[in-house]
């Protein structure tokens, strides 16, 4: 039985009715996930992230990282790092994590981002051929560990599979799921989705090292004699996944959180790294007054090292969620389909790095590094990917 009391304190009584049209199994179906759930801290959130939503424009206490420019650097400099880089990869010091958990609602591609081609190569294709390039180069192939969600992982699955994994030992790639999150309408309402179900959606890249340590890998990477976690986002089509000048710079300097950033353009939907309180942080765009983001020399483009010893002890801490609002299809009160601006509750990784305390930065060239696959068309499109791939001769 759903608690009347309980449904009314968290104005959530509109789920009675949609009992009324259920069946049996539907109903207890229905209770036993509402029961579930801690609806006081649901509704907390909805209040804070949405009824008094903010966006960031007091940057009084935020500065500029401090970086390094890669073209600063002196040939030898970056031979020694390179050096440095190749060695640790050969000695198994680096593992590589994938986040693909991501819905590309914005490219308009219903099955998993990494399984978008471009010429025929998918984006997942065009990262394996990098760990493979340095298996050649070091004798080691790396433990590649892919982070999907339930709304991909067993396409993501059935297309490495059928693709037979890129060439890669199967046995090294290490596929885990992210967590849910229940989605609100705008009135704060818990939604049915078209199934029927509670809606709930991936909580967000946020819950990439809690999820990673709950299959047991953060144990592995430990028992593996991993040092470092190369991270990165599916969708930057010229990612150098674990260069070795940046290994190396990882690795010389040995902070928990290494950085690659770029210069952003103003307007550009990138987050901004940025210095606030002695701790490196990113400010999202998402949340970040437009003026205020272009006052900003450095931006995220998803591409991190940390050290595993620092995520083994701050993985169980709490992270904050971020509010996005979609337009997402549901159910309405006739049990017909409706498609409508829908709260997403999303966890960033980036917040672990206020449990950090070192942190060093490398700016890297745009041209060279950065082109990701937001869009359909226009800005970081299919278009401007698959000229940036032939411009760069990896297509
Ligand atoms: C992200 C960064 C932003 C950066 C930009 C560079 C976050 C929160 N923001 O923005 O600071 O400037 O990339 O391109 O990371 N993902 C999951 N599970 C989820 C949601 C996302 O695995 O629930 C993955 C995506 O598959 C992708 C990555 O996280 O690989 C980034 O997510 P996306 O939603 O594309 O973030 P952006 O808004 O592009």
């Amino acid at each position: 039985m759903l608690d009347q009391n309980q449904l009314k304190k968290y104005n959530q009584e509109h789920l009675s009715e949609y009992e009324k049209l259920m069946s049996s199994n539907e109903k207890e179906k229905l209770e036993a996930k509402v029961n579930d759930l801690d609806l006081e801290s649901i509704q907390q959130l909805f209040k804070d992230l949405y009824i008094n939503r903010q966006s960031i424009s007091d940057v009084s206490t935020v500065s500029e990282v401090k970086y390094q420019r890669k073209s600063d650097l002196t040939d030898q400099e970056a031979a020694k790092y390179k050096h440095k880089g190749l060695e640790a990869i050969r000695n198994g010091e680096f593992a590589v994590l994938l986040m693909a958990g991501g819905q590309g609602t914005r490219l308009g591609y219903k099955g998993p981002k990494g399984s978008f081609e471009i010429k025929g190569i998918s984006l997942f294709e065009l990262q394996a051929q990098q760990l493979l390039k340095l298996k050649k180069e070091t004798g080691h192939l790396i433990n590649w560990y892919i982070m999907t969600s339930d709304i991909n992982h067993e396409e993501t699955l059935t297309y490495f599979e059928q693709h037979d994994y890129f060439g890669y030992n199967p046995d090294n790639i290490h596929f885990f799921k992210q967590d849910n999150m229940v989605a609100l309408s705008e009135e704060g309402r818990l939604i049915l989705n078209e199934q029927g179900y509670i809606m709930e959606t991936p909580n967000g890249n946020g819950g990439v090292f809690k999820s990673l340590d709950k299959n047991g890998f953060l144990d592995k990477m430990a028992t593996d004699g991993v040092k470092y976690i190369f991270l990165n986002n599916i969708d930057n089509v010229l990612v150098k996944v674990l260069d070795p000048l940046f290994a190396g710079y990882t690795v010389v300097h040995d902070c928990d959180v290494t950085s690659k950033s770029i210069q952003p353009k103003d307007g550009e939907s990138v987050g901004r790294l940025v210095n606030q309180n002695s701790k490196d942080t990113v400010l999202e765009y998402s949340e970040l007054d437009e003026e205020v983001a272009n006052t900003f020399n450095n931006a995220n483009i998803g591409i991190h090292a940390f050290k595993v010893g620092f995520i083994k002890q701050v993985v169980n801490n709490d992270l904050p969620y971020h509010l996005a609002v979609k337009n997402l299809k549901q159910l309405d009160e006739d049990f017909g389909v409706v498609e409508k601006p829908t709260l997403k509750f999303e966890l960033f990784y980036f917040d672990i790095f206020r449990y950090a305390t070192s942190f060093n930065t490398l700016q890297v060239n745009r041209e060279d590094e950065f082109s990701p696959l937001k869009n359909k068309e226009g800005k970081d499109s299919v278009e401007t990917a698959t000229s940036d791939l032939e411009r760069m001769n990896l297509i």
